[in-house]
Parts: structure tokens; sequence; C-alpha cells
């Protein structure tokens, strides 16, 4: 048994995609999803740290499942918070974004429905999608003509699974115009905000508006809003549905109240400090300007500079790091040979020097 792992891993290795686990690295952040600094930021703390005096209980175990005893009040009013800040019926709240999505595309299609996803979304759908006894058809990436071909093919019941700023291109779903095809197929649109809660406000469906043609979004709280969980949006039914079926949230012990306080502060946080977005779209503008090419969205950020092959790729990430920036490098097979790329992220705090130093470093390596 062994010896396969070990081979499967030597031939990782070979070909310079071996993963380990590193130090925890000191330099200036290009590399992290905590967009807004929430992550560290010293008021929060002291928000949090004064709650947790004032009420130590927030620090104990939950003790159980939500269906069991793990079903506070903290984590039920954090439900009607957040479902009332979206301005949807309801949300259920879940450790993990990974668990999140794969509640969701485990739990509700069944046997004769369709799931047609981005070939692009997160990797916890595709798992989810085997979970599931659904069917899973990918369509080009932000192609609503092959989104539509699909579609059209199809005779039961279809979800469509899409993000609304993708993780790792940086660019942005044409939100939408995949709300009007998911209506006239009569298909049910999920949408992955992950990467846009905060960046974007209260993310991209509440700026559009389009409550009432998304059928369920999900929420992560470990990016922009510096935490850690996530939060299914949705209908009372739905809510219900995935209560009583989806095995990623009944069979797994309920966060501590301490998470769900962190999540709440963080949200009152985005409300009381727009300029911590506006400072971050201050920032993707000035790197914009750098003359880098990039393949992202001029609004995101998360800039991808493609460096097609692993060795220049991974000269350039060396260079940048022996000079203190901290960036990710995403090699083939993660994804296809030739679109290798450097993954940038801006955030609130990076100063317009350290992005003209990183954009004038870039430029001497590519
Ligand atoms: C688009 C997207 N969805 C879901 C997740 C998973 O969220 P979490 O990190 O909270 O498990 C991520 C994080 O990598 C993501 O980028």
């Amino acid at each position: 048994m062994l010896k396969k792992f070990q081979e499967t891993l030597d031939k990782r290795k070979e070909s310079g995609i071996l993963r380990t686990l590193k130090p925890q690295a000191a330099g200036i952040d290009f590399y992290s999803n905590d967009y807004l600094g929430l992550a560290g930021n010293k008021e929060i703390q002291g928000q949090l740290l004064q709650q947790v005096q004032e009420n130590p209980k927030l620090l104990s175990g939950s003790s159980g499942s939500r269906l069991i005893s793990g079903n506070s009040n903290t984590v039920n009013e954090t439900e009607h918070y957040i479902a009332e800040q979206h301005q949807y019926p309801a949300a259920l709240l879940f450790s993990s974004g990974y668990n999140a999505n794969l509640a969701l595309f485990s739990a509700l299609p069944d046997r004769h429905d369709t799931i047609i996803v981005d070939e692009q979304i997160h990797r916890s759908v595709h798992d989810a999608c085997r979970m599931s006894y659904a069917k899973k058809l990918k369509f080009r990436h932000n192609d609503l003509e092959d989104l539509e071909s699909i579609l059209k093919k199809q005779t039961g019941p279809c979800y469509i699974a899409i993000e609304s700023l993708y993780s790792m291109d940086g660019d942005l779903a044409p939100l939408q115009e995949t709300a009007v095809l998911a209506k006239k197929y009569n298909a049910a649109l999920i949408v992955d905000e992950a990467h846009a809660l905060g960046v974007f406000g209260y993310g991209l469906i509440e700026k559009f508006q389009l409550q009432n043609d998304v059928f369920a979004v999900v929420m992560t709280y470990g990016k922009a809003l510096g935490a850690h969980g996530a939060a299914i949006l949705c209908g009372e039914t739905i809510k219900s549905y995935l209560v009583n079926f989806a095995s990623p949230f009944i069979y797994t012990t309920a966060a501590q109240d301490f998470l769900w306080m962190a999540v709440k502060t963080g949200y009152e946080f985005l409300k009381q400090r727009p300029e911590l977005s506006e400072k971050l779209h201050q920032n993707i503008e000035i790197f914009r300007t750098q003359n880098i090419k990039s393949t992202s969205s001029e609004l995101s950020p998360i800039q991808a500079v493609l460096v097609p092959d692993n060795q220049p790729l991974k000269n350039l990430q060396k260079t940048l790091s022996d000079k203190g920036f901290l960036t990710y490098a995403v090699y083939s097979p993660t994804v296809k040979t030739g679109t290798e790329r450097l993954r940038i992220c801006l955030h609130s705090f990076n100063t317009k020097q350290e992005i003209i130093e990183l954009t004038e470093t870039i430029k001497t390596c590519i």
C-alpha cells in the first residue's frame, strides 16, 4: 500500500509540484484572501475580547451537532441577522465554505437532476457532485452560449453553479445574464460569493439586487471578513430541507459561539468602515495602471499574471520572494499547460510603494 502512495508522491516531486506545508512566512502579503486586513485588525480583536470578557460562555464548546445540543441562541440570532443583511428569507451557517457547498450540491439535486457547473467552479462543488446522484455537466468558463446550448438539451430539473468572482482567474461572472438564462430554462441558479463579500460590499447579488433570481448563495467568512465559516442564503423551505437532508450539516459538531460573534462583528465592521473597500479598489487601480498584462477583471483584487511554463514561473516567484513579496504561483497541471500563472492578491493595507516595487520586479522577469 505505502509503496503506491510513495510512488505517486515521488512523481509529483519529480514534476516539481509536490505540495508541502511551509512555516508561516514573513513578508509583504500579496497572497492571502484577507482583502481588507480584517484577519489581524486590532479594533475587531478589541471588540471581540470585550464581548468575551462580558460573556465568557462564548468560548465554550458547542457540545454537539445543531440538531442535538449545539443549537445555541447565538447561532440562531446570527442566522437571522445574516439573512436580514442580505435580504434573503433565511440563512444557514456552516463551519466552512467547503462544507456549505458540499451540503448544497450533495443534498438538493437528486438522481433525475442535472448540475451544470462553470468549468472554473471551486473544487468543493465538484466534490459535492461526487456525493450526489445527479448528473454533472460542465460549461466553458463564463460562456453563456455554451451554457444555453447545454440547458436546451436537458429535459429534467437543472441547477447552475457559478462564482460571482472567480478565485483563480480573478474575473467576474456575467451574473445578470446568467440569471436571465436560468429563468428562461427554469433552472435553479446557485452563486458562490466567497471572494466577493467585503470586496463589493455585501457581494454582487446584493449589489445588483438579484435575490429573487438566485435560488441560493454561498457566503464565506474566511476571506474579506477575516474570520472563518460560511452561510447559505436561501428560502425557508430550502433551509429546512438542508437541515433534514444535508449530511455536512447534520453529522458534525456545531462551531463555538465565538466564531459567530466574530462573523457578526465582521459584518458590522464592513458597514462602519466602507473606506477599507475604497482603499482596496484604489490599490487595484494602482496595480492595473502599471502595465502588467493580467487576464483578470479590472475590478478584481485577484490579479492573474500568465507566465506560461512552470520553470520561468518558479524563477519569477523566487525573485519576488527574495525581495520579500509573498505571492502564489499556480503550476500545471493545477491549471492547463500554457496557462501557468502568478496569482497576486491585493489588499486595502498594501502601500502604493509596495505595489509599484512588486510590478517593477515582475517586469524585469517576464
Ligand atoms: C470560491 C470558493 N468557494 C468556497 C471556498 C471554500 O471556503 P472555505 O475556505 O471557507 O472552506 C473557497 C475557498 O477556497 C473558494 O474560493
